[in-house]
């Protein structure tokens, strides 16, 4: 499966949505998440994040953000169509620390 980690959290820009052939993208206040049960592993999500939030959980380290995927793709709605980022997205592009900071 392909996770999207805390990179996402304040920029949502959504394109990641548009591409998803099986609209497995569910969407919280601050960002999305994949939905590791429904994820065919297609890959075409990770190069259209502007973020680079998306990555496959084969790179080291994801644990904690395959398990916030898993979880919060069972609770929050799921989100089929691209829309606008917030205003201050670019803001937060690349900042270090953002889940202790804005995650909701
Ligand atoms: Fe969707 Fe493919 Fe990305 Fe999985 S890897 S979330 S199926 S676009
Ligand atoms: Fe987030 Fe990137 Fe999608 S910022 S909403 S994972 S395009």
């Amino acid at each position: 499966t392909y996770v999207v980690t805390d990179a996402c959290i304040k920029c949502k820009y959504t394109d990641c949505v548009e591409v998803c052939p099986v609209d497995c993208f569910y969407e919280g206040e601050t960002m999305l998440v994949i939905n590791p049960s429904e994820c065919i592993d297609c890959g075409v999500c990770e190069p259209e994040c502007p973020a680079e939030a998306i990555l496959p959980d084969t790179e080291s380290d994801l644990e904690q953000w395959l398990e916030l995927n898993a979880k919060y793709s069972a609770e929050w709605p799921n989100i089929t169509s691209q829309k606008d980022p917030p205003e201050d997205a670019d803001e937060h592009k690349g900042e270090e620390g953002k889940f202790d900071k804005y995650f909701t």
